[in-house]
């Protein structure tokens, strides 16, 4: 077996220890043993990085952290590599970073000084900053990232204006088949302020321009949008430093950043791209190194997409769904929601129920829009209730009554013949949970929504299937089709006769 391979199998075969073995037993013997057989051995560092990363007490880090930096200072120089290596992994602290600095400076090996350089990119702080004054930019820029990242973190601010807007171009996507809502949405609550026109409606996209100074927030009021982004340049792989950094993409970062830059790159579809990343990141600090390259907890990400290259705030959790305290596993897409709601038109004296309300994002999104007298979620999830009761809540609309029940909704007793003014729902469509009769689940909903709905109400929901005619006194306003994140529906709209 060669070196490489039973190095390999002593990995394999100490990986599986627990961190108590680890520490009672391989430990201690790697430390008696004599210098070859330490050097046979050097997997257990490695070993030890990952079982007390995924599976150690704090404790039990700290005394492994102390141990690997004691082997920094080991004669072998396999071994001093691995112990950094696997620093990192522990959550590395100033005294490690300390211990790696006084080796960085006593070293003269090139490899060693890579991996040591590597890793302070990885843990390096103010210390690394100060003491290494010739640092290589890219561990420069990428120390400077965690400090900016660990010690003021920064945010994307939504009431700060940006002032010179000439053409700034803003991205408004959604879900394929919903930018006609979108839009509508645009031009009622937008266009009013004058602020904006509209240059474009393609299939997922409508493109803003600014025609007076504007904040995020004023777009952040809308809700039918999925993500925005600034149009920053056309896709060309070697102009993208220079359009990272070009004056009038640091005015938006200017505009709408507190604390320092820092920025992400993303190829939309095209997997992690890690050496093009790193190369642009490099081009674009050496252009403008208070712009800093940081794949974590980045306030804005550069997306590179086939035509266009995007400037996108991420600011998480999106302020206008804020309210989603809890989750199910088919939670709605909010914009989608809202869309919904958009699309079913505003009547006062509402009174709505989702048939199946899981996490209860249809009904918060049309309370929020106002007018509501009374709300109804049903659901065969009690947890799914529960997440809907603290939804609306954490969205402040207590005050609206609203009665929820775990049941079938077609048992549903809790409206009259005629009660409702909106039957709106996302419906369960078969794909995590199979539904043994899709067809028929799809017909009782209508029928149960011919029943409860008062004239002149509306049923909205997006429909996986053909349907044959509605039942008698339900007539459909309109069919289109939907994105539901990777599948075809139509999003259907009927009205009670
Ligand atoms: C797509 S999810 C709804 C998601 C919801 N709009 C949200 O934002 O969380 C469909 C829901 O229908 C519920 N469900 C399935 N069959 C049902 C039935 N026959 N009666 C009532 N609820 C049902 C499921 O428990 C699930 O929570």
């Amino acid at each position: 077996m060669s070196g490489a391979d039973a190095n390999k199998e002593l990995y394999n075969e100490l990986r599986k220890l627990t961190p108590d073995e680890l520490l009672r037993d391989e430990i201690p013997r790697f430390d008696r043993a004599s210098p070859r057989e330490r050097a046979q051995r050097v997997s257990l560092v490695r070993a030890a990085g990952v079982v007390f990363s995924e599976s150690g007490s704090k404790a039990q880090r700290e005394i492994v952290r102390a141990w690997l930096r004691d082997l920094l200072n080991d004669h072998d120089e396999k071994i001093r590599r691995y112990a950094m290596t696997a620093l990192p992994k522990l959550g590395a602290t100033a005294e490690d970073e300390r211990a790696l600095l006084t080796l960085m400076k006593s070293s003269s090996i090139e490899r060693e000084k890579k991996f040591l350089a590597e890793t302070l990119e990885k843990i390096g702080g103010v210390a690394t900053l100060e003491q290494l004054p010739a640092l290589a930019p890219r561990t420069e820029q990428k120390v400077k990232a965690a400090i900016a990242r660990t010690e003021q973190p920064g945010r994307i601010r939504l009431d700060h204006t940006l002032a010179q807007v000439s053409g700034v171009r803003i991205h408004l996507r959604g879900r394929d088949g919903l930018e006609m809502i979108v839009r509508s949405e645009v031009e009622e609550a937008i266009l009013r302020s004058g602020k904006f026109r509209i240059v474009s409606c393609t299939k997922g996209l409508v493109v803003l321009a600014p025609t007076a100074p504007f904040s995020l927030g004023e777009i952040y009021a809308l809700r039918c949008f999925g993500t925005l982004a600034f149009l920053i340049g056309r896709t060309d792989m070697a102009a993208l430093p220079a359009i990272i950094t070009a004056p009038d993409t640091r005015r938006i970062f200017d505009a709408f950043t507190e604390g320092t830059v820092r920025y992400r790159i993303e190829f939309v579809g095209k997997g992690h791209q890690r050496a093009a990343v790193q190369h642009i990141a490099e081009k674009a600090y050496a252009r403008c190194p208070a712009i800093l390259n940081d794949p974590r907890q980045a306030l804005w990400m550069i997306e590179v997409r086939t035509d266009t290259v995007e400037l996108r705030p991420r600011i998480s959790p999106d302020p206008r769904f804020a309210y989603r305290q809890q989750d199910v596993p088919a939670a709605s897409h909010p914009p989608l929601a809202a869309c919904m709601v958009r699309l079913a038109g505003p009547m006062n004296d509402e009174v709505v129920w989702d048939p199946f309300c899981g996490s209860g994002v249809e009904l918060v999104e049309r309370a929020i829009a106002g007018g509501v007298r009374a709300l109804h979620g049903t659901d065969l999830s009690a947890e799914a209730l529960d997440a809907a009761r603290r939804n609306l809540t954490a969205a402040g609309l207590d005050k609206v009554p609203a009665h929820f029940a775990c049941t079938d909704f077609r048992a549903y007793g809790g409206l009259r013949r005629g009660e409702a003014s909106l039957v709106i729902s996302n419906p369960p469509m078969g794909r995590r949970v199979p539904i043994p009769n899709m067809r028929g689940l799809f017909q009782d909903l209508l029928q149960k929504s011919t029943e409860v709905l008062r004239p002149g109400g509306r049923l909205i929901f997006p429909n996986p299937l053909k349907m044959d005619a509605p039942p008698r006194g339900l007539v459909l306003v309109s069919r289109q089709p939907v994105d539901m994140g990777g599948f075809e529906c139509k999003l259907e709209l009927y009205r009670r006769g």
